[in-house]
């Protein structure tokens, strides 16, 4: 019987079952496999997919996105979340017109200084496309490295990061390392899940610790269990006829350059604004609390609605954000939230 090795194995299975057909591996290039890997990042395949397509359509190239505003990046990207990214890709596009004469560099040193582009994120660009010798370690490496060599109490820090990454850069091959690269991912997501791996059908099953073991729960990646922190708003939602009005979000904490309706930390203070600005605040309707959870809070949101008979009241303030109308939406960054909200509303 033959014994292969960690990344033979992985080879091997690539070659049978791996995905080779998804849309940013038909004509991968820098460009292409960049914008794929930071969508992927902390969203999905299945969520990527049309996000992707559509990106690509409207920026097919670095110079088109650059030469593009922040806006338009932001109106694509809406609903797909985690919104910095888009602002590191837009602004990681204007440093490669700038700095690179326009051409993606190839540089594994130069590509992690760029916004958004990690180690890991470097390392996939460089092995998807040139298939240069780079490791990756996403959450899916991640589980698997865990599971396989049975490492414990292994939780959210530098010292497991560093471990991890010593022994992927051990077992990662020199030669044909994108096949290695997405096959320990496509691994990692199809078969290693997080809950009920599918270890009959796995070809790492032979060594694995955790399946030798019988218990993938002990090897558990543990997050930082810290609890997250409910902050409560209330977003005003002022519509005549059918526009909305909005405002460019400038708080650091979420949604930065997006647009919502203004937000206030109190319904007193919400109230307040209201009457600064001639409405009558009689007419208003509280509806259900709007719940999301972000990276490093919860929040809880609960619209105020107010239906405007004439739009003069709001002239005064006009020139601080904008009618979102609804017929004919402008070309602007939208938090899937909000899109919640309007079409409950309007
Ligand atoms: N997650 C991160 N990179 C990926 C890729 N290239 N294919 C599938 N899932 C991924
Ligand atoms: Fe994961 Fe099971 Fe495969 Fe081990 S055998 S790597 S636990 S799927």
């Amino acid at each position: 019987m033959t014994i292969y090795s960690f990344s033979q194995i992985i080879l091997n299975w690539y070659h049978l079952y791996g995905r080779k057909n998804l849309p940013w591996q038909k004509n991968k290039t820098l460009y292409n496999v960049w914008i794929s890997e930071v969508m992927l990042q902390q969203t999905k395949v299945k969520t990527v997919i049309p996000y992707f397509k559509k990106f690509i359509l409207k920026f097919p190239n670095l110079n088109s996105l650059s030469c593009s505003s922040l806006d338009d990046v932001l109106y694509i990207w809406s609903g797909l979340g985690y919104y910095k990214r888009a602002k590191n890709i837009y602004e990681t596009s204007k440093i490669i017109q700038k700095k690179f004469n326009g051409k993606f560099p190839k540089n594994i040193s130069d590509l992690i200084k760029l916004p958004g582009i990690g180690k890991s994120t470097a390392g996939s660009i460089l092995s998807f496309t040139l298939n240069y010798s780079f490791p990756i370690l996403d959450g899916n490496v991640k589980r698997i490295l865990i599971r396989y060599y049975g490492i414990t109490e292994c939780s959210k820090n530098t010292k497991t990061e560093k471990k991890l990454w010593n022994l992927i850069e051990s077992i990662t091959p020199i030669h044909n390392t994108g096949n290695f690269n997405q096959g320990i991912i496509d691994i990692g997501a199809l078969i290693c899940t997080p809950k009920s791996p599918k270890c009959n059908i796995c070809p790492l099953n032979k060594k694995c610790i955790a399946y030798i073991e019988k218990n993938w729960i002990k090897y558990i990646f543990k997050k930082n269990q810290k609890m997250k922190l409910k902050k409560i708003y209330w977003f005003v939602v002022v519509h005549f006829k059918n526009q909305v009005w909005m405002k460019r979000n400038t708080s650091k904490q979420f949604w930065n350059n997006l647009f919502c309706f203004p937000i206030f930390k109190n319904k007193i203070i919400a109230i307040k604004w209201l009457i600064k600005n001639n409405i009558n605040v009689k007419k208003y309707n509280i509806i259900n609390a709007f719940d999301h959870e972000f990276s490093h809070f919860k929040l809880e949101a609960t619209p105020i609605i107010i239906k405007l008979s004439s739009e003069e009241t709001f002239l005064n303030i006009k020139k601080q954000g904008i009618w979102y109308n609804l017929e004919k939406p402008q070309k602007i960054g939208i938090p899937k939230l909000v899109e919640k909200i309007l079409k409950i509303v309007i």
